[in-house]
């Protein structure tokens, strides 16, 4: 009922094979089901009284054995209704999913709470990725819960601390490479090649990205089922835009929505050959070598899945554009204190491409827009505290601190009890 299919040439591979990407013609995979299976499956299910999460979805999930699931209680994130922020931006309705709210703080606990899942059900006992910081912390923490060996491979020095601290205490053996996240992912493919053993778990795993359609699926469902017009989105390596697009044609075929939102993928200036390529309106994107932005998760200039990504944009009549290190951390600051949600730059870029799309009347301020913020703020803490003003540092007497901020002097107690 579910395999594994390819991309390009549409050769089929069992759910038990460890394959990559297509023995014939090298393109990506993904998972496909039968779905007229699937809709009678649901039928039985209560899937629809179960509370949101990632596995409330579990008949849309290649698992076989609930049993074995490895879960830490990801999903179920808060879709945010952003009025402060719509009225500021100019658009009708925001809504954010704020995605750091996962048990790791990113959006990849989706992915590898069924990657890990998978990973337990092959019997395998190493699991490996490369990473921009957020794979790794989410990796090495399902690794953990599962007792599985994880080895993350990370570019040196350009991964934020609160990532890097996250893959360390949980156990995982961090490699740092001299090069780029797009060195680190061509040495762990071929590594993954060359060992079998060792299990690849960033998002050209097929399974890993059913795990993020869950994402789409929520969306749906905060929404009673009326989908937003649009949804923006970061893209780094371009899993997760393709994941989220197509667990909304999922629900789409099987009649559980009536339309399908325009998807909208933002990249950063240095590192956007996606956004480029659709901007130009190219069939092939050119790879960027010496991507460089502040928001150290999406520094990617090969992205992996860049096929299935302007797939996504294309055919939901969606489109991209580009951000630059200034405007995301602005908006990353605007999201803080409009509405109380402090994301990762990276995940601020979602915010900072709306902006830009509404201003230049690409995006329709009637529509209804969900912003995916991608990971937590405090995955780095050091933009953060560069980006705000600096606290101010007195003795500990109310007087002074009265004075240093303008406060007027308090009135005797004798005047107000009269
Ligand atoms: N936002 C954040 C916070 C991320 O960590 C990433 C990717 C993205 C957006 C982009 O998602 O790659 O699916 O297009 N981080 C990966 C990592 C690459 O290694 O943590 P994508």
């Amino acid at each position: 009922m579910i395999a594994q299919v390819c991309i390009g040439c549409g050769k089929k591979y069992t759910v038990d094979e460890i394959v990559y990407s297509c023995k014939r013609c090298g393109e990506l995979l993904e998972i496909e089901y039968d779905y007229d299976l699937l809709e009678a499956k649901l039928k039985k299910s209560n899937w629809q009284k179960l509370p949101l999460s990632v596995w409330r979805y579990k008949d849309f999930m290649p698992i076989r054995d609930p049993s074995k699931i490895v879960s830490l209680n990801e999903g179920g994130t808060g879709l945010h209704s952003c009025q402060r922020l719509a009225n500021l931006l100019g658009v009708k309705h925001l809504y954010v999913k704020n995605e750091g709210e996962n048990p790791t703080g990113s959006f990849k606990d989706r992915g590898m709470t069924v990657g890990i899942t998978k990973a337990a059900e092959l019997n395998v006992q190493t699991v490996i990725c490369a990473s921009t910081g957020n794979t790794s912390a989410s990796l090495a923490a399902y690794a953990a819960k599962a007792g599985l060996q994880c080895i993350v491979i990370i570019p040196s020095g350009k991964i934020a601390q609160g990532k890097l601290a996250q893959a360390m205490v949980y156990g995982a053996k961090v490699v740092q490479v001299r090069g780029n996240f797009d060195q680190a992912l061509k040495t762990v493919l071929e590594l993954s090649e060359r060992h079998r053993e060792v299990y690849l778990l960033n998002s050209i795993n097929p399974f890993r990205v059913e795990g993020q359609k869950s994402l789409a699926y929520e969306i749906c469902d905060q929404l009673n089922r009326k989908p937003p017009d649009r949804v923006v989105v970061p893209v780094g390596n371009a899993g997760n835009i393709s994941a989220i697009w197509k667990g909304f044609t999922e629900f789409h075929k099987l009649d559980l929505i009536k339309k399908l939102p325009k998807m909208t993928g933002i990249q950063a200036e240095g590192a956007a050959p996606i956004a480029r390529a659709i901007k130009t309106g190219k069939n092939e994107i050119t790879p960027i070598n010496e991507p460089e932005t502040i928001a150290t998760a999406i520094r990617i200039g090969a992205p992996v899945s860049w096929k299935k990504a302007v797939r996504a944009i294309r055919e939901s009549g969606g489109t991209a554009e580009t951000v630059t290190d200034k405007e995301i951390l602005e908006a990353q600051k605007m999201l803080a204190r409009t509405e109380g949600l402090f994301v990762e730059p990276a995940s601020a870029s979602s915010i900072a491409g709306l902006k830009k799309l509404l201003e230049t009347k690409e995006i329709d301020k009637n529509e209804v827009v969900v912003c995916v913020a991608t990971g937590h703020g405090l995955k780095d803490p050091d933009i953060a505290i560069k980006i705000s003003e600096k606290p101010l540092t007195v003795d500990a007497e109310a007087g002074f601190i009265e004075k240093l901020l303008g406060l007027s002097q308090p009135i005797p107690a004798t005047i107000v009890s009269r």
